[in-house]
């Protein structure tokens, strides 16, 4: 069975072949880029070279560039649990900057490319390459002064695509970007095998205005993202990513010492375990601000994972099974004393509120109807501390999912909470 470390022997080897330059990750924290808390995709550290700014020959003598980027999507924390989201994954992808040259595929220069190049070898990588089956792709059906993309079709079709396997999506779902309230974007063709959407290319002809007004680009770029995770699930036929060996040591680790823990609670252990030493790695500390509270967040809810299968003595033995995985790639994970230390603190100054929290919880947040739910959880929060994403949790473990409406009565009680509380001068 080929590893994950074989496939992405296979992607630099493939593209490097192909004259792109293999740039190491970037750190998740951006370097200069105000948009995102969190390097969301591949093509964050790379928007300059999309608008214009800076110049990829110059600075790699290149135009074309591949790169396993460390991500993390703060907008899918809620979802982590069920069996395709992740918080933190690592992200494979190939790019391509104006002017573009040629756009034949069998060119193995230097200059930038565009769909042609882009398309036949995302195809020649999956088929050739990963022995993979294209089941169909989407393109863009064309929606708001975008026209549809007939070149992306024509090209599909000239590699034996049918017209059946070529599906047609709007701006929802074939048009990417931008991150953050601005930045280069363009329609999207995208790649499905077993039904899962492991490949998103993306042709980079657009910026979107703050004020959500798009205008061409003079300029031709290819972003193109492909989850690690989705694609060793395909490739190792595993029934979802968490089985697939970028989990492993850590999974049979947790197994091993619990064999009881329930689906959904061992893939949010396995997530936010492995994102919280990335992040730490990359130097975020818990705190109750921006990149810091997400890391609290994840923490604490970890935390109330492994208080629940008494794994918290356990913590050692499970970072080091994180760190043997990813430490001959990321070298930062070798600062082993400094994650664990964070790791630990956090648990430190949170364990007496979370434990009172989950004493008091079934004796406080005894109800009648929703209101008098929110209500409850307030109490919790107000007069023992605990945080409401710690009592969504454990209300979710039973089956009761908060809702929008939910939460904006929580946040009135707490705002009157505020007014309340807040000192006079009277
Ligand atoms: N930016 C696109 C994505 O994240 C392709 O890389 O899916």
């Amino acid at each position: 069975m080929i590893t994950s470390e074989e496939v992405r022997k296979l992607f630099i080897n493939f593209f490097e072949k192909r004259g792109h330059k293999n740039i190491p990750s970037s750190s998740l924290i951006p370097s200069d880029d105000l948009s995102v808390l969190l390097i969301p995709a591949g093509m964050q550290p790379l928007k300059k070279y999309f608008t214009g700014e800076k110049n990829a020959l110059n600075d790699f003598g290149t135009q074309r560039l591949i790169s396993i980027q460390k991500c993390f999507r703060t907008t899918d924390i809620d979802e982590i649990g069920d069996e395709r989201h992740l918080t933190f994954f690592e992200m494979l992808g190939n790019f391509s900057f104006s002017p573009v040259g040629s756009d034949d595929p069998s060119d193995y220069s230097n200059s930038g490319y565009f769909k042609k190049s882009a398309i036949y070898w995302a195809y020649e990588f999956l088929i050739q390459e990963l022995g993979l089956k294209i089941d169909y792709v989407s393109i863009f059906k064309g929606e708001n002064n975008i026209p549809l993309d007939e070149e992306a079709k024509k090209i599909w079709l000239s590699l034996g695509l049918s017209e059946d396997q070529i599906k047609l999506f709007g701006r929802e779902d074939n048009f990417w970007g931008p991150t953050g309230d601005e930045g280069p974007c363009g329609p999207t063709t995208e790649i499905y095998v077993d039904n899962i959407e492991i490949w998103n290319l993306v042709f980079n002809e657009y910026y979107q205005e703050k004020n959500g007004v798009l205008r061409k680009l003079n300029l031709r770029g290819v972003d193109t993202g492909m989850g690690l995770e989705r694609l060793m699930k395909v490739i190792q036929k595993t029934e979802t990513i968490f089985e697939t060996d970028l989990f492993e040591p850590l999974r049979i680790t947790l197994l091993n010492l619990k064999s009881d823990i329930n689906q959904r609670d061992l893939r949010i252990i396995l997530d936010h375990l492995r994102s919280s030493v990335f992040l730490i790695s990359d130097g975020v500390l818990p705190s109750n601000l921006e990149r810091g509270y997400i890391l609290r967040r994840i923490l604490r809810r970890l935390m109330l994972k492994l208080v629940k299968y008494n794994l918290l003595d356990y913590l050692d033995q499970l970072v080091l099974a994180v760190k043997n995985k990813f430490n001959s790639i990321y070298e930062n994970l070798n600062n082993y004393d400094k994650i664990i230390n964070v790791i630990k603190g956090e648990f430190v100054s949170f364990e007496k509120t979370l434990r009172r929290g989950l004493n008091k919880f079934d004796r406080i947040v005894v109800y009648r109807n929703r209101e008098e739910m929110i209500e409850k959880l307030f109490i919790m929060f107000s007069s023992y501390g605990l945080p409401l994403d710690i009592s969504a949790e454990i209300l979710k473990e039973r089956g009761v999912f908060l809702d929008n409406k939910d939460l904006e009565l929580f946040q009135i009680l707490f705002k009157k909470h505020q007014e309340v509380s807040r000192p006079t001068n009277e």
